[in-house]
């Protein structure tokens, strides 16, 4: 009995500490994932998506509140139209045949970003996905779809000024609950696969002040064992938000 103890603590990680409430990923690399093994880049982005199936259950697993996915860029329409209808054809097929396991897993689905430009039928089936799933509150999943942080940031200065809000009254506060993430916390980490340093119009606004994960692991490969890495170095940080170590010290007593 002790000895099956022994094995089964070798076995079983570590629990989490600091696990952050929010997370965001840039979910990139599939092309090159297809390219090194010469497969078309339809596969590596039918294999990034099985992933993001394994990535959402381990948030769920590790206690993560929100999950941020960015997965179709305002940018992204400049691809080849065959490979933005793929794109499209993806996220249809990813709703049909995952929204009820992921609402029988608590994740509240919400989309950010612009519907206009995108097919009516796919407007229909992001909204019923929203609607279906609003009443869940394990892990909140935010799907970043024709999504970009500068239309984002055009987007709230139109409505606030549709609004009429008079300019005194306008801060912070206000900018963020016009922003598409509304009220939620921003993003305390932000991951991006493939070994690109750049954010790619990604939540501009919410991510400020958030911690940064780059890997050269592309998005297909990034499984559960590469976002606890992660989510350990994130908890290895000091967040400052502009104040001294000393001053962090004497608030964690
Ligand atoms: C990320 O993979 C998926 C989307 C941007 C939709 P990419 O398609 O950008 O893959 P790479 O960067 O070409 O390897
Ligand atoms: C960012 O990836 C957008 C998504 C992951 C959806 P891209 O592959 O489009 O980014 P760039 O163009 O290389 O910066
Ligand atoms: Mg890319």
């Amino acid at each position: 009995m002790v000895a099956a103890l022994k094995v089964e603590e070798q076995i079983l990680p570590p629990a989490l500490e600091h696990v952050p409430k929010h997370i965001a990923i840039i979910m990139d690399g599939n092309g090159r994932w297809a390219k090194a093994r010469g497969l078309p880049r339809a596969e590596g982005h039918r294999q990034g998506t099985e992933n993001l199936r394994r990535i959402i259950r381990a948030c769920v697993e590790f206690g993560v509140e929100v999950l941020t996915i960015y997965a179709f860029s305002t940018e992204n329409w400049r691809r080849p139209p065959l490979e933005v209808r793929l794109l499209m054809t993806i996220l249809q097929t990813v709703i049909q045949r995952e929204l009820q396991e992921l609402s029988d897993n608590g994740v509240q689905i919400r989309h950010i970003g612009q519907l206009d430009r995108i097919a009516p039928s796919l407007q229909k089936e992001i909204l019923h996905a929203c609607d279906y799933t609003k009443d869940n509150h394990r892990l909140i999943l935010n799907v970043a779809f024709n999504y970009g942080g500068r239309d984002e940031i055009v987007h709230a200065v139109q409505q606030i000024v549709k609004d009429g809000i008079p300019a005194d009254q306008i801060n912070e506060d206000l900018i963020n609950h016009y922003m598409y993430t509304g009220d939620l916390p921003d993003p305390d980490l932000v991951i991006r696969t493939s070994g690109e340093l750049r954010l790619s119009n990604f939540l501009i606004w919410q991510a400020a002040y958030s911690e940064y994960y780059f890997t050269d692991t592309y998005w297909p490969d990034f499984d559960k064992a590469e976002l606890r890495k992660a989510i350990e170095e994130y908890a290895r940080r000091t967040r400052r938000f502009g104040k001294t170590d000393e001053q962090v010290q004497d608030e964690e007593e």
